[in-house]
């Protein structure tokens, strides 16, 4: 089956305090994006989307000799929202990899060891374990330690907030599950957005397994949010 990355990367990043789109600000003197491009390229993918959003002209602009097919999403109603806006030129029967634009350090061992699950068709989902999972969506296991369901912080009850495996965002599955099931999702949760990680109770539902692989180190999933993340992270790339 062909793969096909769609990048998200239409948030603004607000706790950036700049007016520079997130994915635009330089680490190692390369902006966020094209790390995470060039990880997605080492897999040979049949097509790279990247959903654009804040400051899009300006995020275009910076790629656009990378043979990269773009889609607009021009409120950000949240990640699930924001993957819809690429499907229309997602073709039906290709493998899809979720990949967030604010992410640099992913590694494509790490990404080629979690398509190797695509053999069936099932979800493989990228977790890490975390001294300090704050803010993160939280995965659930049932008593036979099966993945059942992501919760955001924001949902989560005091018992949920003390399981420290967490979603790194990062997710592959056929583009025909993906293509039924993003139009099952509601806002109705406490940010009122569509939540790209309710596919994974949707595919526990259906039956559908779910494949949860542990990141190589919690660096290579490391989200940039802030100016002291991303100057924590080029001092660990010095070191
Ligand atoms: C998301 C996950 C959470 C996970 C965390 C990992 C959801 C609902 N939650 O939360 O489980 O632990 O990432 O970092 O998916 N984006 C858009 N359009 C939107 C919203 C987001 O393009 O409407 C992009 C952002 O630019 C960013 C990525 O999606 O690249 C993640 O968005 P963000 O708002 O940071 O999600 P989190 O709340 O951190
Ligand atoms: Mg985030």
């Amino acid at each position: 089956m062909s793969l096909e990355v769609i990048i998200l990367a239409a948030g603004k990043g607000s706790r950036m305090q700049s007016a520079l789109p997130k994915v635009l600000h330089p680490l190692k003197s390369k902006p966020l994006i094209q790390w995470v491009i060039e990880s997605a390229k080492k897999l040979n993918p049949r097509q790279i989307h990247l959903v654009v959003g804040y400051g899009a002209d300006q995020v275009k602009a910076v790629v656009k000799d990378e043979g990269i097919q773009f889609a607009s999403q021009h409120e950000q109603l949240g990640t699930g929202h924001a993957v819809a806006q690429a499907m229309p030129l997602v073709n039906e029967h290709s493998q899809a990899l979720i990949l967030y634009g604010d992410v640099p350090l992913i590694s494509a061992i790490t990404l080629n060891q979690l398509l190797t699950c695509a053999t069936v068709p099932s979800v493989g989902l990228l977790t890490v374990v975390l001294d300090n999972p704050k803010g993160y969506g939280r995965v659930l296991r049932n008593s036979s330690g099966e993945v059942v369901a992501i919760v955001e912080e924001k949902d989560a009850n005091d018992e949920q907030k003390l399981v420290r495996e967490v979603n790194t965002g990062i997710m592959t599955l056929p583009a025909s599950l993906l293509k039924s099931w993003l139009p099952k999702l509601s806002a109705n949760n406490a940010q009122g957005e569509y939540y790209l990680t309710d596919i994974i109770s949707i595919a526990k539902e259906q039956g559908i397994p779910i494949h949860a692989q542990q990141a190589l180190s919690a660096e290579e999933v490391e989200g940039v949010n802030t100016l002291e993340q991303l100057a924590s992270l080029e001092q660990r790339l010095d070191d």
